[in-house]
């Protein structure tokens, strides 16, 4: 049965009348057009489509839209402050940090809440906050390089 479900998101107020077992990333992609977050397997091990709720990095594959009620949502759409890059996505274009651009909105958000958690990590905590985020064209390596141009750097 369909209800009335209300969240924050990129700094919006959201209202959906939907039924709330339905897919986070679904209703992202496909009732509100935020195509940034990817689909990769479906089954929370890629990290492809990660967001932020609170905050924090989560699979928006394993979690319900029910469950979003007055929260802070924030996917890769919500990040940069008008034409300006958030940090961590300058770091990336910075560092060359992608190849064909899928695992990028769920490796910088999952950057993004690594780097809240934990604002110098060494090069270690980095690899292991990105270690469930897979990146099929093997940028990782790059990835680590902007991450860690931003803990040494302290831009965030
Ligand atoms: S699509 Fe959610 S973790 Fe892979
Ligand atoms: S850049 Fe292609 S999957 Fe990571």
């Amino acid at each position: 049965m369909k209800q009335m479900i209300e969240f924050k998101l990129n700094g919006q107020a959201v209202k959906l009348e939907t039924e709330p077992d339905r897919s986070l990333l679904w209703v992202l992609r496909g009732d509100l057009a935020l195509t940034g977050t990817k689909y990769g397997c479906g089954s929370g091990f890629c990290g492809a489509c990660t967001v932020l709720v609170d905050g924090v990095a989560v699979r928006s594959c394993l979690l319900s839209v029910g469950g979003m009620e007055g929260k802070t949502l924030t996917t890769i759409e919500g990040l940069a402050e008008g034409d300006v890059l958030h940090p961590v996505q300058q770091a990336f274009v910075e560092n060359d940090a992608l190849q064909c651009g899928y695992c990028t909105p769920g490796m910088i958000l999952s950057a993004v809440s690594l780097l809240a958690e934990n604002p110098r990590p060494s090069d270690a905590e980095i690899a292991a906050g990105l270690d469930d985020n897979l990146c099929r064209c093997g940028a990782h390596k790059r990835i680590v390089d902007a991450v860690r141009s931003i803990a040494r750097n302290d831009r965030t």
